[in-house]
């Protein structure tokens, strides 16, 4: 097969979609409209939206005119909840500096113990319940192994990874598309919830535990407190978009058909992961604070504005799903951002995206599988399903 059911892929993209407008209905349909009206649109009250790829990339690229930190940018939103430190709220030669240094954490050595020790055994489960023919929530068997990874993350015990991930999960909660700032009552909750997390990340820290990103920081020369921001800033950045992405991958390889060239062809598993990203940009949206006055394709843009780059909307400009079709050049890696703040967690995100679609793909391999239970998550930040089950059709003969 060289080529996807064109009208499957339209209704299986139409229904993601879809899982994006129930979770930010408000915000999503606001969005829409303005990046119909243009590329590059400023509208009063929330900034200058960019919805173009290349523009985009070019915007990520320059960090003298565009800033994280400033009026309007991530660091007001995230700063109270990470500390000044977490990577995602710095900017210049600083965020540089720790950047070089977290590079070894993410080494090859590090992803193989996390396949070895953490994504085999949960797959291996999740393959075994579908040769059984048995219902299979999606969302639960990878919200398991992103509980676990928090806890390798964060050198928490993994008996209490359940209990972890809602920690984490609330805490992104309450944050929407249009979110500038939190509550002081939210920050108390927050702050909360946060402060099981961060023991964890000192003691793992301070025992320097084996096997944990805060041991691995430690042995980087990274003191305590950068640990627990950028660990914090791991979890808030690495968790929801990881859950987000494999229920609506399988609902997109499902309903489009492409699983089954999958399960005969398990060497294309990273293409289609890569165009279901396209689609599905689990981090919809990206904010920066603009620095100095000038003009983007025509439009005005004054220092102390807030850009919005509507990733999701820039990277659907490319159509429906289809693995087939080379994803457009300017759009390549975009779901991940550019520049300094490239997404650190790439690496294991992708890890964790293939090793998933190869078990499915796998599972495929024995039987058709289809989706029998699907709902979609109200109003959160990280778009996706509460439920999504599948069964293997065998199962029905
Ligand atoms: C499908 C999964 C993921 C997607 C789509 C994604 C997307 C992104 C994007 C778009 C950015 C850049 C934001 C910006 O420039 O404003 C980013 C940054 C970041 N991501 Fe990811 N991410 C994913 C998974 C992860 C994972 C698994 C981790 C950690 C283990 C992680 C940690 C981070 C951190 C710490 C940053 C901030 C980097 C910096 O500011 O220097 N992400 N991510």
């Amino acid at each position: 097969m060289t080529a996807v059911d064109a009208r499957a892929a339209r209704r299986a993209t139409r229904e993601d979609r879809r899982v994006v407008l129930h979770a930010h209905r408000a915000g999503y349909l606001a969005l829409r409209g303005i990046t119909r009206l243009g590329r590059v649109v400023r509208v009063p009250g929330v900034g200058v939206v960019v919805s173009d790829a290349a523009r985009m990339r070019q915007i990520l690229l320059d960090p003298t005119t565009y800033s994280k930190v400033g009026p309007g940018g991530s660091d007001q939103l995230w700063t109270p909840i990470i500390g000044p430190r977490g990577l995602l709220n710095m900017d210049g030669e600083e965020h540089a500096h720790l950047r070089r240094k977290l590079t070894p954490l993410f080494s090859q050595r590090f992803l193989r113990s996390i396949v070895d020790e953490v994504l085999t055994p949960e797959m291996a489960r999740f393959e075994a319940a579908l040769a059984r023919h048995e219902d299979v929530d999606v969302v639960a068997v990878i919200e398991r192994a992103a509980a676990r990874i928090i806890c390798r993350l964060t050198g928490y015990p993994e008996a209490d990874a359940a209990a972890q991930l809602a920690r984490a999960r609330e805490i992104l909660g309450f944050v929407t598309l249009t979110t500038k700032q939190f509550s002081d009552a939210q920050l108390a909750v927050v702050h909360d919830k946060l402060a099981v997390l961060n023991e964890s990340t000192r003691a793992a820290y301070r025992s320097a535990a084996p096997g944990t990103v805060p041991a691995l920081m430690r042995a980087e020369g990274i003191t305590e407190d950068d640990t627990v921001s950028v660990v914090t800033a791991m979890i808030v950045a690495g968790t929801e978009t990881i859950v987000s992405f494999a229920p609506r991958f399988t609902n997109l390889v499902v309903e489009s058909g492409h699983l089954a060239h999958l399960a005969q062809h398990p060497e294309d598993v990273p293409t289609a992961v890569a165009e279901a990203m396209r689609v599905t940009v689990p981090s919809p949206v990206m904010i920066r604070s603009v620095l100095r006055d000038h003009r983007v394709d025509g439009v005005r843009v004054r220092a102390g504005e807030r850009m919005v780059l509507a990733n999701i909307f820039a990277c659907a400009r490319a159509g429906d799903f289809d693995p087939f079709r080379p994803v457009p050049k300017e759009m390549r890696q975009l779901w991940f951002g550019a520049g300094a703040h490239f997404c650190i967690g790439m690496p294991l995100a992708t890890l964790e995206a293939e090793v998933f679609a190869a078990a499915l793909a796998r599972a495929a391999a024995a039987g058709p599988i289809r989706v029998v239970t699907r709902v979609r998550k109200q109003r959160t930040m990280a778009a996706s399903y509460r439920r999504l089950v599948i069964r293997s059709e065998a199962a029905a003969r």
